[in-house]
């Protein structure tokens, strides 16, 4: 893969195109106009300046990293890309719209592919121009950091999307997983109801904000607790995800914890609205409740 274009230029979408172009790709960052990928783009510059800051990265190399990005604000430059990746919000509407315009440029030989953590990818690939051609690839947030990728065929894709794409997510330097083209996938589906139980813990008052994060972090050995990871995530992602698993299973385990669905009606999405589970509007998180 040479050059990789981007749908979607928040958390995902950025951590995506920083990889990428980080593996020496070519890449293209779009959003919905161009000032947003343009922000996208300047989110990226700030990672970078963090890094070389921390003495992780070279000044010149950071500055090389930027200059293979480059904001569009229409698809019609991505018929030169290999690879398309939908990074966009996890709304299958949003989705659809996405997969049907820029599919309308799609080369021949290209392969398109959606980092959504539990829509159909089988179901999707008829927006696309071709099914064979259409692929799940999950990211994992922060994306540079993260070891892994999960890559989804759907009933139609070919095995040759396949083998690329796989090859594509290794040359970033990641491990695969495959998996079935089954409801959340294999990581989500097993994170999502621990987040989702955490929030049911929490509304049920049984340990507060930090008792339930520490019990998780020292018990578990998590790196982060589960309602810290649910403000990293975002809020409304989680509450996405979990209501696509309990849409498709109608399975009453993956019914939504009533605290996630009024804290997202609240607007507390997390990390990017400056509050969630915790208030970050000081230098440190704080537990709201
Ligand atoms: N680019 C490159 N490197 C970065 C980076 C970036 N944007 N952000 C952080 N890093 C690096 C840092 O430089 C640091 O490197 P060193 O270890 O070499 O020093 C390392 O990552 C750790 O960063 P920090 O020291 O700042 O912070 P930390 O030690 O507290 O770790 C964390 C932060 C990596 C996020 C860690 O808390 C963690 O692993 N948390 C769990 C994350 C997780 O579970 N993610 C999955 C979410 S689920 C998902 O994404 C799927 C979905 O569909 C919902």
């Amino acid at each position: 893969m040479q050059t990789v274009a981007i749908i979607g230029s928040g958390q995902m979408g950025t951590g995506i195109a920083q990889t990428v172009a980080q593996h020496g790709m070519k890449v293209m960052l779009a959003d919905i106009d161009l000032s947003r990928a343009e922000a996208g783009k300047a989110a990226i510059d700030a990672a970078l300046g963090k890094l070389v800051g921390r003495s992780k990265m070279e000044a010149d190399e950071a500055v090389a990293l930027l200059g293979r990005i480059t904001p569009v604000g229409e698809y019609a430059p991505m018929e030169k890309a290999n690879l398309i990746i939908e990074a966009a919000t996890e709304r299958e509407e949003i989705k659809q719209g996405i997969f049907e315009s820029a599919g309308k440029v799609l080369a021949d030989d290209a392969i398109m592919a959606s980092n959504t953590s539990s829509i159909p990818i089988t179901r999707m690939a008829n927006y696309s121009p071709d099914a064979e051609r259409f692929i799940g690839l999950h990211f994992f947030n922060p994306v540079p950091v993260m070891g892994l990728i999960e890559v989804i065929p759907g009933l139609a894709t070919a095995q040759e999307t396949t083998d690329r794409t796989s090859a594509f997510a290794e040359a970033l330097g990641k491990q695969v997983v495959l998996s079935q083209d089954e409801p959340g996938f294999v990581v989500n589906r097993i994170l999502l109801p621990m987040i989702n139980e955490a929030i049911f813990v929490l509304g049920q008052s049984t340990a507060g904000i930090e008792d339930i994060d520490k019990g998780c972090q020292l018990g578990l050995n998590h790196p982060m607790g589960p309602l810290q990871l649910a403000d990293f995530v975002g809020l409304d992602t989680c509450l996405d995800i979990i209501r696509v698993l309990y849409k498709t299973t109608r399975d009453t385990k993956y019914r939504p914890a009533p605290l996630l669905v009024k804290y997202v009606e609240a607007g507390w999405m997390g990390r990017k609205t400056g509050r969630g589970f915790y208030d970050y509007s000081g230098d440190a998180p704080v537990p709201t409740r």
